[in-house]
């Protein structure tokens, strides 16, 4: 999917950064049925924004991505943090039973689900947990802006392949593997935006992408910008603009036996 070093760049600089509330609310889930915190792996890491928030809890963190470009992306200067070009489902360098956290944010469903949880499996300790966490469709506090943001949204719908359909959705309906799972939505992220910044997020997606193969006559971003700059000049406080993410985290503890 990320195969444009410029498209990982713009998802590195425009995506929301997770809060330490939401990393500390999944060592706090490890810790119930687990008192090592040696490993912790992350899938579909992108360039480790839902990685590195781990490393100050885990003695070693790897994220995992299968886009080179987004490994590219990725941090290197945190020395308990490795960074891996790979697939969720074949994780051969990780020993059986030696993770005590897998987990994934914004990206489980792209990945084959099922093969993905063995994996998990496989690599998880007994007592191990899976976290997986998303983000819904952000909104604004300034109605016209929160106005286009739904409006571009429901533009580039028709462009997202159904799977990213489930994070609209809070994977609602998403069967984890272990029966003890838990669902928390209580936790938000609030970015500051300019315009720029924003029309870069939408860059860095799929649909906006898709769109613009499908079709190379339209300028959606260039009339996003517009619309947004007009709405600002008319009734935001500035060129910023704050946007709330509604996240929803779902964990479950592998069992002991
Ligand atoms: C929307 S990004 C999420 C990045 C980051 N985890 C975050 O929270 O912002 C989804 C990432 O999943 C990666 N991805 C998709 N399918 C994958 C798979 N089967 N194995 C590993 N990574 C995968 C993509 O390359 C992309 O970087």
């Amino acid at each position: 999917m990320y195969v444009d070093i410029n498209q990982s760049k713009a998802y590195a600089d425009s995506r929301p950064s997770y809060t330490d509330e939401l990393f500390k609310t999944i060592v706090d889930y490890c810790k119930k049925t687990n008192p090592n915190l040696n490993l912790a792996v992350d899938v579909g890491c992108g360039p480790g924004m839902s990685t590195i928030g781990f490393a100050k809890y885990f003695k070693k963190v790897i994220g995992v991505d299968v886009s080179e470009t987004q490994i590219a992306c990725a941090p290197e200067d945190i020395p308990n943090c490795e960074f891996k070009v790979g697939y969720s489902d074949k994780l051969p360098f990780i020993h059986p039973g030696s993770v005590d956290l897998f987990c994934c944010g914004e990206a489980f469903h792209w990945m084959p689900q099922e093969e993905t949880f063995a994996e998990a499996d496989r690599i998880l300790r007994p007592g191990g947990t899976i976290a997986i966490f998303g983000y819904e469709l952000p909104t604004s506090d300034i109605p016209e802006v929160q106005a286009i943001v739904h409006k571009f949204f429901m533009k580039l719908v028709p462009f997202n392949p159904k799977e990213a359909a489930q994070t609209s959705h809070g994977y609602k309906f998403l069967q984890m593997p272990y029966p003890d799972s838990i669902r928390n939505t209580k936790m938000q992220l609030l970015t500051k935006y300019t315009i720029q910044n924003y029309v870069d997020l939408i860059r860095s997606t799929w649909a906006a992408r898709a769109c613009r193969e499908a079709r190379p006559e339209q300028d959606i971003l260039g009339d996003l910008a517009e619309e947004l700059t007009e709405a600002l000049e008319k009734f935001g406080s500035g060129k910023d603009f704050t946007l709330t993410w509604n996240l929803f985290l779902i964990m479950a503890h592998k069992p002991r036996n």
